[in-house]
């Protein structure tokens, strides 16, 4: 009764979320999931964006407590694809109609590696005619860096802020001076004054964290004005030290999973014409966890199109899905995803969130 309640108002306060955090009640969470999926389909339509993920390297200069690639991880093979093959995976996604590519991999800051991508943007553009839109997923950089980025035709830009709990955040990350929370902020402040579309989101499920503390990263995300989600359950990375710590402590993966979606929806119902991901997190504790997340009220959907060779190694939390399958496999795969949720891919078209828009016109 008080969930219709609250899911019926304009603008849902703090305690509102917290109250909707709370509720375990499935008839509760129903009515949350269909209320979200009703203000999709009002403010961004029923229509899916894909972006290909091109997962580059797993080299690293970080050392995240949770994160399988992080530098001190001796038991990674580590990789870095050449030029040509990221335009052969960029080349793959502008056939098949996927719109949008997001380029990921570890951080690193060199003038080699900054060189580096600016070219393959530039080069993207170019194989596509400019038709393909490019996403970057790089982590810290400075602002000329940003900048480059920009001027060589990214036009969005990812960086999760993990969790937006600073004592939290500090727990997660060695305290070596790299790892660094105001600094985060900072970046996202600089990526959104560039023009980039920005978007950010945090692991959910972590231990130790509340769901006051969930609460607070929706007014974290409605504070920074993002344009786009990407957020996910935390998932046990073995041999990294939250991994071998928390190994047998962690919350459910149900209890994850039910959480991750709860966010998705909860974003938004209060956020409304943002863009919001299914992360592949979510398919790793659930098979169905990407089409729950379309139906909780995401719009994005990010198919891995790295190369077969190198999935396997990009492994940031354990049992990461699909690493054996091709991007053929994949694009199949997820189209019959899809529509058996009652959504339509949108083939060919960039999908940037209305939010930026609006923002724009402020
Ligand atoms: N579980 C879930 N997500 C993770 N990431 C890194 N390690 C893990 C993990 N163990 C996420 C982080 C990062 C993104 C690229 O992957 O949120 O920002």
């Amino acid at each position: 009764m008080k969930t219709a309640e609250i899911l019926n108002k304009e603008k849902l306060t703090r305690e509102d979320l917290l109250y909707l955090m709370n509720t375990e009640d499935p008839k509760d969470l129903n009515l949350i999931y269909e209320k979200a999926y009703e203000i999709k389909e009002k403010e961004v339509g029923k229509k899916v964006f894909y972006r290909g993920l091109i997962e580059f390297s797993n080299n690293c200069i970080k050392d995240c407590n949770y994160c399988g690639i992080r530098r001190s991880s001796g038991n990674v093979e580590r990789f870095f694809m050449d030029k040509k093959d990221i335009l052969e995976s960029a080349r793959w996604i502008y056939e098949n109609n996927y719109g949008s590519l997001v380029l990921q991999s570890g951080e690193r800051q060199d003038e080699e590696f900054i060189l580096f991508v600016e070219d393959v943007i530039k080069e993207i553009k170019e194989l596509s005619g400019g038709k393909l839109g490019i996403t970057l997923s790089l982590g810290e950089q400075n602002r000329e860096t940003y900048k480059r980025w920009f001027d060589a035709g990214a036009h969005r830009y990812l960086l999760r802020v993990e969790t937006s709990n600073k004592e939290l955040y500090k727990k997660m990350h060695p305290q070596d001076g790299k790892h660094n929370f105001e600094n985060r902020i900072i970046c996202l402040k600089e990526l959104r004054n560039i023009g980039f579309q920005v978007g950010t989101g945090v692991m959910i499920g972590l231990p130790g964290q509340s769901t006051e503390d969930l609460v607070e990263d929706l007014l974290f995300y409605e504070k920074l004005d993002v344009d786009m989600i990407g957020m996910g359950p935390y998932i046990i990375s073995d041999e990294t030290p939250m991994g071998e710590e928390y190994r047998d402590k962690v919350m459910s993966k149900e209890k994850r999973v039910s959480l991750g979606l709860k966010m998705i929806a909860l974003s938004r119902i209060y956020l409304k014409d943002i863009n919001i991901a299914a992360t592949t997190a979510l398919q790793g504790l659930d098979p169905l966890g990407r089409e729950k997340g379309l139906k909780a009220g995401a719009n994005v959907l990010m198919p891995i199109t790295t190369k077969d060779e190198y999935r396997a190694k990009y492994q940031l939390y354990n049992d990461k899905p699909c690493i054996d399958d091709t991007a053929d496999q994949c694009k199949g795969c997820l189209a019959g995803r899809v529509k058996s949720v009652g959504d339509e891919i949108a083939y060919g078209e960039w999908g940037d969130s209305p939010h930026f828009f609006k923002r724009k016109n402020r």
